[in-house]
């Protein structure tokens, strides 16, 4: 049993494989964070909660003589607002005589050996080998409880919190702001990480000083966002790829949201994540409850790549469907934009054939009248203009060339100019008397509404139903706007998550990757439902070393994307070599965003040489150890390499940036081997020890020209 109840200190042990997560009691009342990080053997864990006294920190009644309990500097689990703590807060509810406070004290608790499903929302999935803690408080005024839920992984260092508000009083209350989690820290020796970005530019890794004060990262946009990825990490100063301390937390969510981080006067940290407070309003009627969305901690204590590997093998264990097959695609945006018709298909898809691509995936412009992005989404019609025999006739071309179909849908949006809007105006949100916003000539479906979301899962399914299709890009290429109402943000992720609910038990052979604009919703609660995702419309091989290096500190590769692009690069104009093109593009699910026909002889057969080679390195993506061996970010070159679960087989991708005259000595040292195993080059027939590999390297070549990559693999030929 992880989690272990110290009856006569109050206080309970969360374990996992080697952190401790200790929450207190103060004086039966109070829910304290007493300590998280190594695991920890502890004699007498009431040692760690400790008061002093503070001046201008206001005690609670019960302890007017005492002014050394106060809130404001008992480090806490689910601090509230207005009643001595003058921090940030993890609930605010308001009430109908104007106040925001309540005075949550500590009630029961109950240890669950099943992990509890959050409704309408995904979460991770038992391991089977999970147990779940439930803290129960209460506000005596209102008769508002609220359930804290810590889910520990026994056998990793992750735990999973969410929390549920309940109203057991007669009157209404309004939640204003519900965390998925809060917990104070000892200290503030930290560095803060996020993932910044913008469009063709997503999850760039930021590092800065943890100062005093709040530190928020933010989405508004009722999506998790292009800008500020839903993840934020403390490290401690001397932290590094390989060493040093690490909390990580990512939230299970697609819409707005917020992290905050606030280093108070004592020098705690206290950590926050969940649904952003900003514009959010959620009434609860008496008997009603309101539930977060999950929140992801892992802790590591040797480093950033240790807590990449927690995060991607719990992601792929527990979060991402298993039985999906993540096909090698040709997809035509790049190749064609708006401009092509069942002719040119032909031949694009014919020019696929007999390379080892899997599936073609039609993009964007085949519905409706769409020949440019200012009209048709909604009108989920084929357009016979252009496919006289419609979606069938081009999954006829895919089948007599070897290929599977795939298609382009986008679903959330409405144009101004279709059949959609014009039958349905009010299905766009907007706001009364005011002029609609456009972004991409388009606006935003209303999702909190359960016909439209009916609506939207039966335009979709009138197109599955009578079409061969084994796989959907489903892309959402802007942001919403004209919130009418301070629910409508929730509302509409919950919506979404509806009909990606219906349509994936609906369809369950059907994958769906996810795209917003690239990788701008690039979140653990779309890929439970789109197991991978279009990481970036940047297709261009040197930003997507910095794009795909910043996503694997969460994310794994098996739920990104990469293809090969022509050059010059479509977003960069970066000319690069076909083949570093393709290594890059091989370290996630891989493909082709180009016209095979404008393939020399010589790139045809470099592609059957990717496509063969991809279909042995797929196996181990999905299943091996992720390791950074060089960052991109300030330096001049990237690396990093798959090792197989059983350290046997090994891939290792580097990629120089700048080429320089000088003939240097650049030695790549591996990681995660096994030191005495004899591992041979498969290409040159070489054989090294693991412990050389590890600490003396592979000696680089000198590079020819700019841009230049090489691709390692090793095999064990002695154990
Ligand atoms: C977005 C996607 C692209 C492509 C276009 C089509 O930008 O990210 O890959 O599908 O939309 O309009």
């Amino acid at each position: 049993m992880a989690i272990i109840y110290h009856v006569k200190s109050n206080v309970f042990q969360l374990d996992g494989k080697n952190s401790t997560y200790l929450i207190g009691v103060y004086d039966n009342k109070f829910v304290t964070s007493l300590y998280y990080g190594k695991k920890l053997e502890i004699l007498k864990p009431e040692r760690l909660s400790v008061i002093r006294e503070l001046g201008f920190s206001p005690s609670p009644n019960d302890y007017f003589y005492q002014r050394s309990v106060s809130l404001d500097t008992l480090p806490q689990e689910c601090p509230s607002f207005g009643y001595g703590d003058f921090r940030i807060p993890a609930i605010t509810i308001e009430q109908n005589d104007g106040s925001r406070c309540v005075d949550l004290r500590y009630k029961s608790y109950e240890i669950l050996s099943e992990k509890p499903q959050i409704t309408g929302m995904p979460s991770l999935r038992d391991d089977g080998n999970c147990d779940t803690l439930k803290i129960t408080l209460k506000d005596e005024l209102t008769s508002v409880e609220v359930d804290l839920y810590y889910n520990v992984y026994n056998d990793r260092d992750v735990i999973t919190r969410h929390m549920v508000i309940r109203n057991e009083g007669n009157e209404e209350v309004r939640v204003t702001k519900a965390m998925s989690c809060s917990f104070d820290l000892r200290d503030n020796n930290f560095n803060f990480l996020q993932l910044v970005g913008t469009h063709c530019e997503e999850r760039h890794i930021e590092t800065t000083p943890l100062r005093h004060g709040i530190t928020k990262i933010e989405s508004r946009r009722t999506s998790s966002s292009h800008m500020l990825n839903p993840f934020m990490a403390l490290l401690r100063k001397d932290t590094t790829e390989d060493v040093g301390e690490v909390y990580g937390i990512n939230l299970v969510y697609s819409g707005s949201y917020e992290g905050c981080i606030e280093v108070d006067q004592r020098h705690t940290t206290r950590l926050q994540m969940g649904i952003s407070s900003f514009d959010f309003e959620w009434p609860l009627k008496a008997k009603e409850q309101f539930e977060t969305p999950e929140v992801v901690m892992v802790y590591s204590a040797n480093g950033l790549n240790a807590m990449s590997l927690q995060f991607h093998d719990l992601y792929n264990d527990c979060l991402l469907k298993k039985h999906y097959h993540h096909p090698i695609v040709v997809n035509n945006w790049e190749a064609t934009y708006f401009g092509f018709d069942e002719e040119k298909l032909d031949k694009l898809v014919g020019a696929a054939k007999g390379l080892g691509i899997e599936t073609f995936v039609l993009d964007d412009g085949w519905f409706g009248k769409r020949n440019n992005d200012e009209c048709s989404l909604g009108d989920w019609i084929v357009n016979k203009d252009k496919l006289p025999n419609g979606l069938q006739g081009v999954a006829d071309i895919c089948k007599k060339n070897g290929l599977k179909f795939g298609l382009w849908f986008e679903p959330e949006m409405i144009s101004i100019d279709s059949d959609l809007y014009r039958a349905h105006p009010d299905y766009a949100i907007a706001l009364k008397g005011r002029e609609h916003l456009h972004s991409r000539c388009q606006m935003v479906l209303d999702l909190s509404r359960k016909e439209v979301c009916d609506y939207v899962i039966k335009a979709m399914s009138d197109v599955i139903d009578n079409v061969d299709i084994s796989y959907i890009k489903w892309d959402f290429n802007r942001n919403i706007t004209e919130t009418y109402s301070k629910q409508l943000s929730h509302k509409y992720v919950l919506g979404l998550y509806y009909i990606l609910e219906t349509l994936t038990s609906k369809y369950p052979n059907i994958m769906i990757e996810g795209c917003s604009g690239g990788g701008g919703r690039f979140d653990p609660a779309m890929l439970y439902y789109t197991p991978q995702i279009w990481t970036s419309d940047d297709s261009d091989a040197i930003e997507r070393l910095f794009i795909q290096y910043g996503t694997s500190l969460v994310y794994p590769p098996t739920t990104m994307v990469g293809h090969v692009s022509v050059t010059p690069n479509h977003q960069t104009g970066r000319v690069t070599p076909f083949k570093t093109r393709g290594i890059v593009a091989m370290s996630a699910n891989f493909g082709y965003e180009l016209n095979p026909q404008v393939l020399s002889e010589q790139e045809r057969e470099l592609v059957r040489q990717q496509t063969h080679e991809y279909k042995h390195l797929r196996k181990l993506i999905y299943k091996s150890d992720f390791y950074r061996l060089r960052s991109p970010f300030g330096g001049n070159d990237c690396a990093w390499s798959f090792v197989s679960k059983n350290k046997n087989d090994v891939y290792v991708m580097y990629v120089r940036i700048l080429n320089a005259a000088t003939n240097e000595f650049d030695w790549l040292k591996l990681k995660g081997l096994h030191p005495n195993r004899i591992y041979q080059n498969v290409e040159t027939k070489e054989k090294f020890t693991g412990s050389e590999l590890m600490n003396a390297g592979i000696l680089l070549p000198r590079h020819p020209y700019d841009f230049n990559g090489l691709m390692y693999h090793f095999k064990v030929v002695k154990e």
